[in-house]
């Protein structure tokens, strides 16, 4: 098969589109037909993702994109609740070669797919499962977000941010959101009320204080947002590098977690999908070939959302 393979951690210079062994079928394991692959830009830089399930670090090459769409190819003597011609979309596990090639095995039993959203096209559906995971566990898990609250979200035209913008607002949370000023409008449609340009403006000099913030950018982003957290919020942070966990004795708290994949987290935002409440974001679409130029501090990306490599006619 053809698949783009990572042959250093943080260097989208050496991602190569090239030849590659199709991946073993486990016996627990479905093999997926991949039709379209959603980029996190900054996978490369994930410690996770160069690690095996027992901490030694994976010998490169490895594949990166473990957020796909696509159809059940194969399905392993032990594998169950799938078959052969199933249209699936699902966030594969970041320890095993993922999904910007054209074949990926993904264990049945591990909660990492589900049923395509049947009016989403592939390319649409693989934008989804990991992004929409970890802006729903960010908000509804480690942010216990209620209606009603005010949420500041930051990155919001990203991958993790347009549908964290989206679930706050379906939630009933009123949402003050950070963007570029090109995403600016684009961010108000999706259901920010406050949109603030975080080159123009000093967020914690326009926003009243929150009871949660979700920090997708870390750093000095991260430790700022520290200030407008009222008493009992939290500062739950996704960004990589990894800032420090804090709590200072004022009920205030902040956490940094790792998405996990959730069958049923997913399956409940393909209903969202399907009912036309949340909408997949895609910035750009390019193919498989291209991908390198999707990865890294300096991606390719001609407006909100992600980038989406199509794979097998998309
Ligand atoms: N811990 C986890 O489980 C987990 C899961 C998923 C993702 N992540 C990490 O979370 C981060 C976000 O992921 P993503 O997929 O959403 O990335 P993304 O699609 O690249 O989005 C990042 C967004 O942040 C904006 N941004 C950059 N600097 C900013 C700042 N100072 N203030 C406000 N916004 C800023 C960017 O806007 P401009 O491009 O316009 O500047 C972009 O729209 C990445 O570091 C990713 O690796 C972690």
């Amino acid at each position: 098969m053809f698949a783009l393979r990572a042959y250093a951690r943080s260097d989208a210079a050496r991602l190569v589109y090239e030849g590659a062994p199709s991946p073993g079928l486990g016996p627990h394991d479905v093999l997926v037909r991949v039709h379209a692959s959603g980029v996190s830009p900054g996978e490369l830089d994930w410690p996770g993702a160069w690690l095996d399930h027992d901490g030694t670090p994976r010998m490169p090459p490895i594949v990166p994109g473990h957020e796909i769409s696509g159809v059940v190819e194969a399905v392993g003597p032990d594998a169950t609740g799938f078959a052969v011609a199933d249209e699936v979309f699902g966030y594969t596990d970041v320890r095993r070669d993922g999904g910007d090639a054209e074949y990926v095995a993904v264990r049945a039993d591990a909660g990492e797919l589900a049923p395509k959203p049947a009016s989403l096209t592939h390319v649409e559906a693989s934008a989804v499962p990991l992004s929409a995971l970890t802006a729903w566990q960010a908000l509804f898990d480690h942010g216990d977000l209620q209606p009603g609250q005010a949420v500041l979200v930051h990155g919001a035209a990203g991958g993790v941010g347009t549908f964290a913008v989206q679930f706050a607002r379906w939630r009933g949370a009123r949402v003050v959101a950070t963007s570029s000023e090109r995403d600016r409008s684009f961010v108000s449609e999706l259901g920010a009320d406050v949109v603030i340009d975080y080159r123009g403006t000093r967020f914690e000099d326009a926003v009243p204080d929150v009871d949660l913030v979700l920090d997708t950018v870390g750093g000095e982003t991260w430790s700022r947002s520290w200030d407008v957290i009222r008493p009992g919020g939290r500062l739950v942070s996704i960004a990589v590098p990894r800032p420090p966990e804090r709590d200072d004795g004022d009920g205030r708290l902040a956490i940094w977690f790792v998405v996990r994949p959730d069958v049923g987290q997913l399956v409940e935002i393909g209903r969202l999908l399907d009912a036309g409440l949340v909408r997949s974001i895609v910035s750009d679409v390019l193919p498989l070939a291209r991908g390198a130029e999707a990865y890294g501090p300096h991606a390719r990306r001609s407006g909100p959302g992600k980038v989406v490599l199509a794979v097998a006619g998309g």
